[in-house]
């Protein structure tokens, strides 16, 4: 029996668009399913300002598959010497919807981060007053912190400080992947929110290194214990409007993973919404999918959810997905969840 769920059209809350011929190839992977997408900053070098952004925004519309009504949400990577001025002038003339926290070395391109966030206070404060959300990686990087226990620490140490010296400032916690991020978003207020990948939905660190290190796995925040798998897709599926979607995905060549020091970031764009329809079929819950991919996420940044519908097809068949996408910047592996897909999306062209 065929089964079909339509659902208004996604949106994905944090996404890495990367340049150039990696753009290229990856924008249509994004474009086929998404309305809109918070496109991340950590470019080399990083989108600082607003000219930065503007130009930047420029390349992706050029680089936009004929047909596509694809948005992207441009945000700006926050360092020590961030100008409160720019970054409210990019807010209110429409240019950007966030604005990104990167401890400095917490993940790729991220070294211009923050260090000493007394240095960041007044762009914050600013933020508070206009109502621009932070995004944040919520990743301590002091060497002594186990890598398991980053995000844990995180909270403690700067993401509760942090609110408490802004309570007012909206903040995405994203790629949340302990019980630990889920807990903390529930104490707490609607200004608070978190993303959750797709994979961090489907891997625990099992899948990442039990027999064999799978480098198409990795990625930070890395993937935890099982129980923490199982505390998001609780959380995913709760219907609670505090979580939604960000796939983070996150493209990077075949020989840039598979290598001695292989780069973080999981490719997940092309085949989103077949593993999310599987994972909320699973857990019964199906009816709460478009809430996650949706509607919460418009809701928390303010914005109306998209006009248009797409349909999800539940085949008999395992419906077959590429392994590899080509671009002029090399291939990328599309992320494989390691169960058949059964769920497509249609139609699977551009809306008009
Ligand atoms: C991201 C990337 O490759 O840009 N990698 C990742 O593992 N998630 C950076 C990030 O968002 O942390
Ligand atoms: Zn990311």
């Amino acid at each position: 029996m065929i089964q079909t769920l339509t659902i208004t059209r996604p949106d994905d809350w944090h996404l890495h668009l990367r340049d150039g011929a990696m753009l290229e190839g990856i924008l249509p992977e994004t474009a086929r399913d998404f309305g809109r997408a918070i496109v991340m900053p950590n470019l080399v070098p990083p989108v600082v300002t607003a000219k930065d952004a503007a130009a930047y925004r420029a390349r992706i519309m050029a680089a936009m598959p004929a047909g596509a009504g694809f948005v992207p949400l441009m945000t700006l990577y926050l360092t020590e010497t961030t100008d409160a001025e720019d970054v409210a002038a990019a807010h209110a003339s429409g240019l950007i919807t966030a604005v990104k926290l990167y401890p400095a070395g917490a993940t790729t391109n991220s070294d211009s981060g923050v260090a000493n966030f007394d240095r960041v206070q007044g762009v914050l404060e600013r933020m508070a007053e206009i109502g621009l959300p932070l995004c944040v990686h919520g990743e301590v990087t002091d060497p002594s912190v186990d890598i398991f226990d980053r995000e844990a620490v995180f909270i403690d140490r700067v993401l509760d400080p942090l609110r408490r010296r802004v309570p007012e400032l909206r903040v995405v916690m994203e790629h949340i992947t302990t019980a630990d991020g889920v807990a903390y978003v529930m104490a707490h207020d609607e200004r608070l929110g978190a993303t959750i990948t797709t994979h961090h939905l489907i891997i625990n660190r099992n899948d990442l290194l039990v027999g064999g290190i799978k480098p198409h796995y990795y990625c930070l925040p890395i993937a935890k214990r099982e129980e923490h798998r199982v505390a998001l897709v609780a959380a995913a599926t709760s219907g609670d409007k505090r979580f939604f979607l960000g796939t983070d995905s996150a493209p990077h060549t075949d020989p840039n993973k598979e290598s001695a020091c292989g780069c973080a970031g999981v490719f997940s764009a092309t085949n989103t919404m077949s593993c999310l329809a599987h994972v909320f079929e699973n857990a019964s819950a199906l009816d709460k999918l478009e809430g996650f991919t949706s509607l919460h996420g418009p809701a928390f940044y303010g914005l109306a959810p998209n006009t248009d519908k797409i349909t999800l097809t539940k085949h008999a068949d395992a419906q077959a997905f590429p392994d590899k996408i080509k671009t002029g910047a090399g291939d990328v592996t599309v992320f494989n969840p390691g169960f058949p897909l059964h769920w497509t999306t249609t139609p699977p062209t551009f809306r008009s």
